[in-house]
């Protein structure tokens, strides 16, 4: 498996801008929910409440995070870990802000997180049309280890299962502010 290098996590960090890391990355917080949840509605069919990010909030075993741009929040990734294994939940850019590298940085962050929390592995589900999404995977090092038929309604549609080896992940990523 292709294992992920300094180089894929520089770029997860975007383009650096004056004054510092572009995207700010840091832990979501409860008062940035209303937000999240708008930034869910629109990208999700079958929406997460704003009452399941708030629950999220207080699993001690739940890592979220969102990307600030302009004091707002531009995008926000959920992942929880469980003995050395980690899911990534959800991950999500707003919309007229996607394809500008947002999403790639939630990600390289997410992963930081996992391997300091001590997973070495993480798993997701991912629609089979999702081109997107599967292709920001597949270029960080997931791979497609199975499949879980109609796990998505409206529309219907496959689950595929993708898996990052962390071992020897190579972590430069600098930790999220608080
Ligand atoms: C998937 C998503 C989070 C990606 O975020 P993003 O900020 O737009 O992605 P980035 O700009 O960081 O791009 C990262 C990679 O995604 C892929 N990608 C992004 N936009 C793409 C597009 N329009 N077409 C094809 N691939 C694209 C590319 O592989 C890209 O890497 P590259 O720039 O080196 O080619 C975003 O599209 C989104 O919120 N989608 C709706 C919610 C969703 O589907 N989430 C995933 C559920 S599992």
């Amino acid at each position: 498996m292709r294992q992920l290098g300094p180089r894929w996590f520089a770029r997860a960090q975007g383009p650096v801008e004056e004054g510092g890391k572009w995207p700010k990355v840091r832990r979501m917080r409860r008062q940035d929910v209303r937000e999240v949840a708008e930034i869910e509605r629109r990208s999700y069919s079958l929406p997460w409440s704003a009452f399941t990010f708030r629950s999220l909030l207080r699993r001690p075993n739940a890592v979220l995070l969102v990307a600030e741009e302009n004091r707002d929040i531009a995008g926000y990734a959920a992942l929880w870990l469980a003995a050395d294994e980690a899911e990534l939940g959800n991950l999500a850019v707003r919309p007229g802000r996607r394809g500008r590298g947002i999403g790639r940085a939630l990600l390289g962050h997410m992963l930081e997180e996992a391997a300091r929390g001590g997973a070495r592995a993480v798993f997701l589900e991912v629609r089979e049309s999702n081109a997107i999404a599967r292709r920001l995977y597949e270029a960080s090092g997931f791979r497609i280890v199975g499949s879980r038929p109609d796990y998505y309604a409206s529309p219907r549609e496959d689950a595929l299962v993708m898996r990052l080896n962390l071992d020897r992940l190579s972590l430069t990523v600098s930790r999220p502010g608080r």
